[in-house]
C-alpha cells in the first residue's frame, strides 16, 4: 500500500477534467482518501515547487499553478505512485502515451492538467504540504 499527491491543475479545473481525473484513478484501483480545492497563491506554490527552484520554467510555473483553483487529492493503492505517473503520461503531452490524461488533455509541458508525485519521499512531503493527519480517511 502507497499513497501519492495529485492536483488536478488550474487548466483542468478549467476544462472540467476534475472528474475525468478522479475517475481514471479510481477506475484503476487507487481510492481517493483526501480530497479539497484550493487556489494557491504564488509563494505556495513557489513552496511546492521549490525542487524546481532556479530552472527556466520556474516562475512561468509558479504563475501557472497560482492563476486558478486547482483540486488536490491523497491517492492510496498498490503502487500508487507508478500507476498514478503511467496514468498521467509524461510531462510533455507530445511524448505522452496515447490514452493517458495528458495525451488527451493537455495543451503543452506546462499545462499539462495533472500532477503526481514521483517518488516516496516527494509523496511524503507533498501531502503533508497540503494534508494533515485529520484530513486524510483510508477506508
Ligand atoms: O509533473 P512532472 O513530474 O511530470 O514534471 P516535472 O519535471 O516535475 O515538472 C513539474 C512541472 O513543471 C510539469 O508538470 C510542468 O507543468 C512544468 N514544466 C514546464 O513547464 N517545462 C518543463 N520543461 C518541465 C516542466
Ligand atoms: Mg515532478
Amino acid at each position: 500500500m502507497q499513497r501519492t499527491l495529485s492536483i488536478v491543475k488550474p487548466d483542468g479545473v478549467k476544462k472540467n477534467l476534475i472528474g475525468e481525473v478522479i475517475k481514471r484513478f479510481e477506475e484503476n484501483g487507487l481510492r481517493v482518501i483526501g480530497l479539497k480545492m484550493i487556489y494557491m497563491d504564488k509563494r505556495e506554490a513557489e513552496g511546492f515547487y521549490a525542487v524546481h527552484r532556479g530552472k527556466p520554467f520556474y516562475e512561468s510555473l509558479t504563475q501557472f499553478m497560482s492563476s486558478g483553483p486547482s483540486v488536490v487529492m491523497v491517492l492510496e493503492g498498490d503502487n500508487a505512485i507508478l500507476k498514478t505517473r503511467e496514468l498521467m503520461g509524461a510531462t510533455d503531452p507530445r511524448e505522452a502515451k496515447e490514452g493517458t490524461l495528458r495525451r488527451q488533455y493537455a495543451n503543452n509541458i506546462e499545462r499539462n492538467i495533472v500532477h503526481g508525485s514521483d517518488g516516496p519521499e516527494t509523496a511524503a512531503f507533498e501531502i503533508g504540504y497540503f494534508f494533515n493527519a485529520l484530513e486524510l480517511f483510508p477506508y
